[in-house]
């Protein structure tokens, strides 16, 4: 698509594996040299004569930065998530956006189940009783939890990570219920989960697992009036993003009773600010967004990453686009 000359590819922080590699096979590349998220300023200034970005969650791409980059033909994200990404914005400039999901379902649903049992089974409080030396002789009624096997389990959100959660939780003896903005009737027979109004599934489950995209109709889904209707023995697990769930009214959740607990990858904002209540809840566990955090499926984010900015830039469709049809029309 460049029509003269090397692509100018700029990376916005060092992605794992032979990505760079990839890159500088088909072009010239910048990277961000420093192991932190590149300064706003930088990145406008970097972009103004990029033909393709390569970026991370953390990296704002929004109507501004586009209108700066005149050049730009790709935004390729190393995440499943694009909600750092104006994409109709890009759309209208004619810019492709990648994105990467499929390899990472399977281990963010590794951390949702890790999270869920966390939560649920007061595991964090137990580590905590013991390395505080609290523990004494074998206590019948210490530190009850509340069964995952066997129970109901919500599941908000049932793309790639809500599917890859729902199958792991077959083995659990659970039953299972999702909302999805789109109902998902091909997968329902295959993974045994029943569709119901989200109104329904916060009232019906014993644990609600949150795997939906952030876009503006999902911000602070899991609001107050959310939480009231969930069961006061539930647990929250969050693997999506943390702006699906409103901080606040979490934090008044769990203290109050109207849920048992929550385990959180994710938080609005990140990181979470060391005076945030739901840091001094007991109830509460937060991981720093580790969802996809293994070797392998990092390193598979960053190469499909990097196949996606050359697929766009070499006129082909990329693997996973919310505006494919830039490139196939
Ligand atoms: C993503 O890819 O959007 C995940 O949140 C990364 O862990």
């Amino acid at each position: 698509m460049v029509s003269s000359g090397r692509p100018r590819i700029v990376v916005t922080r060092t992605p794992p594996g032979a990505a760079i590699e990839m890159l500088e096979q088909v072009g010239d590349v910048w990277v961000w040299p420093e192991d932190n998220v590149i300064p706003a300023e930088v990145l406008g200034a970097k972009s103004a004569g990029a033909h393709a970005l390569y970026s991370m969650l953390t990296d704002p791409i929004d109507a501004k930065l586009l209108s700066g980059a005149p050049q730009l033909q790709v935004v390729s994200n190393m995440a499943v998530g694009m909600d750092n990404i104006d994409i109709p914005a890009c759309t209208e400039r004619g810019i492709a956006v990648g994105h990467t999901p499929g390899v990472l379902a399977d281990t963010v649903a590794d951390t949702a189940i890790g999270l869920l049992l966390m939560g649920a089974r007061r595991l964090v409080e137990g580590v905590d009783f013991v390395k505080s030396g609290r523990w004494g002789p074998w206590d019948p009624n210490l530190l009850w939890g509340r069964d995952v096997h066997s129970s109901t389990v919500g599941i908000i959100g049932l793309g790639g990570v809500g599917r890859a959660v729902a199958r792991r939780l077959t083995g659990f003896n659970c039953r299972l219920v999702y909302w999805n903005r789109t109902r998902r009737l091909e997968v329902e027979a295959d993974l045994g989960i029943e569709y119901v109004d989200l109104e329904d599934l916060l009232e019906q489950a014993d644990h609600v697992i949150v795997a939906v995209a952030l876009v503006d109709a999902t911000h602070h889904l899991i609001d107050a009036a959310a939480l009231e209707r969930m069961r006061s023995t539930a647990t929250l697990v969050n693997v999506s993003r943390g702006g699906t769930v409103d901080p606040h009214a979490l934090a008044a959740a769990l203290a109050n009773g109207a849920i048992a607990a929550a385990a959180l990858d994710v938080t609005e904002p990140e990181p979470i600010s060391m005076d945030d209540p739901l840091l001094a809840l007991p109830n509460c566990v937060i991981i720093p967004h580790l969802g996809s955090s293994s070797e392998g499926t990092r390193t598979a984010m960053a190469v499909m990453a990097a196949e996606n900015l050359i697929a766009a830039l070499e006129g082909r469709p990329m693997s996973a686009s919310p505006n494919q049809h830039l490139l196939t029309s």
